[in-house]
């Protein structure tokens, strides 16, 4: 932790976060930076609430919970937050709004690198690669098989996405060339603009259940998206159809998405994302051999979370300066 005594407006970090955005911080001399200094384990709660007391912006990631207590215990300075993520669903914006506070995210700058893992991830798990690499390390490659390990392909299939926005419609772009057939969507109202890119069709959350040979969530979570996927929706798909998931574990019940797995009602799930984060080692879906599951990597390249960090520190220095983030939320 750094601290020098002066009248700059007092930021804290609460991860060190890539080079690029606190080298930012740190070359604009516009303020004193305090740092929680390790990116292996989250500032404890605790130390949380104590270090941001009295400091006038807060830099975060989605780890850390922002809420009225930790916005009281910052007290009245506190006059910018900026996330490190696209997703703000660990911020609650009432009572950001309610104090004045100004907030900014990094949407865009991660939209390719969270397409191309979701690409990933689907082909991953409909094609079965992580079963088929343990049974060739494992010993159970015998002869070549007419129909062992098969799995499902894009060519002529309809791609479902739940929630279009930037990252839905990366992704439509990216499995287009695997010829699928139809990109179909549902989200609270149609987005033409954006379905007009893809060329993707507006359907009802039904038609979507029951269309999608591939359905890759992409929507944000909130209060209405919470648990979302659930026994309804999977009931509803076809048994040959795969289930991926890139945004936020709360929108899938857990539960319901392990039935639907075990009992064959869907042929499979990715997800990047899961209700705990880490999820337990012992969780039941780890023992799902249809299930794959990543460790919330979409937006992991070097490049796109050096951008996010970036983005995040330019929006923070903006925001104390009075002036327009790049990206800020309206609230
Ligand atoms: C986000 O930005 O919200 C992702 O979940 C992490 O990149």
């Amino acid at each position: 932790v750094q601290r020098e005594m002066s009248t700059l407006p007092r930021v804290y970090v609460t991860r060190q976060i890539p080079p690029e955005g606190l080298r930012l911080l740190h070359k604009s001399g516009q303020v004193q930076l305090e740092l929680w200094d390790s990116d292996d384990v989250p500032v404890p709660r605790k130390e949380l609430l104590q270090r941001v007391k009295g400091v006038d912006g807060l830099l975060c990631v989605l780890t850390e919970k922002v809420d009225a207590e930790l916005l009281d215990a910052a007290g009245p300075n506190l006059k910018v937050l900026s996330t490190m993520s696209v997703g703000y669903d660990h911020l609650n914006l009432e009572e950001l709004k309610k104090r004045g506070i100004h907030v900014g995210y990094t949407p865009d700058v991660l939209t390719d690198a969270v397409a191309e893992l979701t690409v990933a991830l689907l082909l991953t798990t409909s094609r079965r690669l992580i079963e088929a690499a343990h049974e060739a390390k494992t010993g159970g490659w015998g002869t070549w098989r007419t129909l062992w390990l098969c799995g499902y392909e894009l060519a002529n299939s309809t791609v479902g996405i739940l929630g279009l926005g930037r990252i839905g419609v990366a992704i439509a772009e990216r499995l287009a060339p695997f010829k699928v057939r139809k990109f179909i969507y549902t989200d609270v109202a149609p987005r033409p603009e954006l379905a007009k890119a893809i060329n993707a069709e507006y359907v009802s959350m039904d038609e979507l259940a029951k269309q999608s040979d591939f359905l890759a969530v992409c929507c944000a979570l909130t209060p209405e998206t919470n648990k979302i996927c659930d026994r309804n929706l999977f009931s509803k798909m076809k048994k040959t159809s795969i289930f991926i998931n890139t945004s936020r574990g709360g929108v899938v019940n857990q539960e319901d998405l392990y039935e639907a797995l075990s009992t064959g009602q869907i042929a499979a799930a990715g997800l990047d994302v899961t209700v705990p984060e880490p999820l337990p080692t012992n969780h039941p879906l780890f023992t799902l051999k249809n299930c794959v599951i990543l460790p919330h990597i979409a937006s992991a390249s070097y490049t796109t979370r050096n951008a996010m960090s970036a983005l995040a520190a330019n929006n923070l220095l903006l925001g104390l300066r009075g002036e327009p983030m790049i990206k800020g939320l309206k609230l």
